[in-house]
């Protein structure tokens, strides 16, 4: 189900928005009537991601870039910014990740990571504030539990989420003067998605015990996500700036319940 929100006239920019959660954000705000620019690294995602939006909605456009590149990223907001005019609506959710335990990760695997998630996200703010609707714009970064919950054999990821989260702090802070609101957004595990397929262990008994982990006992879909990231591009969120909104189920509360059972056991 879907929130009903009016976005006609706006233009709304989701950098790594061709596949997955980002495209199911994509699509929500084509929904609700908005110009919707998508960018990532591959012409083939970018191709089909536009095809599918301009059957669900309004104006599309689509940019090749890799958030590494800080020229490429540049050039992605002058185009869009020349089709659409200012940018209304800006999220930031390119991202890579794979399972490695700390012992086994080379300093190139970790800096790959951090240099899409972290790296990448300033550069898309950075090269995006130009182009930022002053006042009135709304971004919003996609981070996940990992930024605040350690996590075993995802410490390029921890690193560079909970970076990104200081990002939306900072960034917060530095453009409230100029009217701009910055949030994040902590999906949890989302079905269907990249992140899911890649994370989760395989076998049905493995989500059974995953999905018992949440506390409202099931996985989230696109929708779950888009309503949030709908909600707080509105201006029913216009006093909510430098959060950081798990939409989790709860399961990122639940996550340190093993810990602190071990603290007990062990009579601490
Ligand atoms: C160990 C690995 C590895 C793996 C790559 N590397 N995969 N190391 N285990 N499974 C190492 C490589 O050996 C190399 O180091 C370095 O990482 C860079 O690898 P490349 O393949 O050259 O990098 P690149 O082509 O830039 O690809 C980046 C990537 C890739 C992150 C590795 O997976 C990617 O592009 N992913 C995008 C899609 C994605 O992952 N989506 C899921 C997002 S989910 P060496 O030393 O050999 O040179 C998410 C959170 C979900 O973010 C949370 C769920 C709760
Ligand atoms: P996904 O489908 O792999 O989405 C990643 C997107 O980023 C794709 O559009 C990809 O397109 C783009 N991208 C990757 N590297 C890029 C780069 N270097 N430059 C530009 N674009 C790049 O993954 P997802 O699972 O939906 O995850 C989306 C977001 O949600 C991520 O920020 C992730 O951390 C977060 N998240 C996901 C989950 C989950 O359950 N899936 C949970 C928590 C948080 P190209 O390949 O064309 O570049």
């Amino acid at each position: 189900m879907q929130m009903n929100l009016d976005f006609h006239g706006r233009h709304v920019f989701v950098f790594g928005g061709t596949t997955g959660i980002n495209f199911g954000i994509a699509q929500a705000f084509a929904r609700q009537g908005a110009a919707v620019t998508v960018a990532s690294r591959k012409q083939e995602n970018v191709d089909n991601a536009c095809r599918t939006l301009s059957d669900v909605g309004g104006p599309v456009h689509g940019a090749c870039a890799d958030v590494r590149d800080f020229d490429a990223v540049g050039r992605a907001f002058e185009s869009a910014v020349g089709r659409f005019g200012p940018v209304d609506v800006l999220v930031s959710g390119a991202a890579g990740n794979f399972l490695c335990a700390a012992r086994d990760m080379s300093s190139n695997g970790f800096r790959a990571v951090v240099d899409i998630d972290l790296v990448g996200t300033f550069h898309v703010l950075r090269q995006a504030h130009a182009h930022l609707r002053k006042p009135g714009a709304a971004v919003i970064n996609i981070t996940a539990p990992q930024s605040f919950v350690p996590m075993r054999y995802q410490v390029h990821a921890c690193a560079a989420k909970a970076g990104v989260d200081q990002l939306t702090r900072v960034l917060a802070l530095e453009w409230g003067g100029e009217g701009i609101r910055v949030n994040s957004i902590s999906p949890g595990p989302i079905e269907g998605t990249e992140g899911f397929r890649k994370l989760m262990a395989p076998t049905p008994e493995d989500h059974a015990a995953a999905r018992g982990h949440v506390p409202l006992q099931r996985f989230g879909s696109l929708d779950d996500i888009s309503n949030l990231a709908l909600f707080l591009a509105s201006p029913y969120a216009s006093y909510i700036s430098g959060a950081l909104i798990p939409c989790d189920g709860g399961g990122a509360i639940e996550s340190v319940k093993p810990a602190l059972e071990a603290a007990s056991q062990a009579g601490l």
